[in-house]
């Protein structure tokens, strides 16, 4: 399999879970009241997921390995893109965490922030995926060896493998420190 295999299998179930994100939010808007415990799991699924093992294994192993090839104008213009909008995606769940909480604290401040931080990253993942898969993926395994490939292959397990341990330690460090 060529590393952008499991890259492209995770993004099927990112968009698995945005689906329930997207149906959650009339859900919400009917009941006028925030469902927290679906908001909780939702914000793991994307930080833990999404983000850290999905776009950290783009960020810290494909691009990092991608920025010293000698990229065309184009496929270098994309990796920015794809970095940049990273950001944004966090941002964007930082302020749905933040609604989240004010609404938990309050039972009414944040709900329109939760709706419009919630349908922001329904709005913005599949843009993202589908300019990876369709614009990205393949033609940046172009650059790489097939030892290249299978280390990065190797690498990307390694990666995940500690993943678990990673969430953890620092869910005892973060209670440690308060
Ligand atoms: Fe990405
Ligand atoms: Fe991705």
């Amino acid at each position: 399999m060529m590393p952008v295999g499991p890259l492209m299998i995770e993004h099927r179930l990112i968009e698995r879970m945005l689906k329930l994100m997207a149906e959650e939010v009339p859900k919400m808007e009917e009941k006028r009241g925030a469902n927290i415990e679906f908001l909780s799991e939702a914000i793991d699924f994307i930080r833990s997921y999404a983000d850290r093992c999905h776009h950290g294994k783009e960020e810290d192993i494909l691009f990092r390995d991608l920025a010293p090839k000698p990229l065309s104008p184009e496929h270098k213009k994309v990796m920015n893109e794809l970095v940049e909008e990273h950001i944004s995606a966090r941002k964007m769940v930082s302020r749905l965490v933040d609604a989240k909480n004010l609404y938990a604290r309050t039972q009414k401040d944040g709900f329109r922030e939760i709706i419009t931080s919630l349908r922001g990253l329904v709005e913005f993942y599949p843009s993202h995926i589908a300019k990876e898969d369709k614009n990205f993926f393949i033609p940046a395994m172009k650059y790489f060896t097939q030892k290249e490939k299978d280390d990065m292959l190797q690498e990307f397990c390694t990666f995940d493998k500690n993943l678990v341990h990673e969430k953890y330690r620092k869910m005892v460090e973060g209670y440690e420190r308060k």
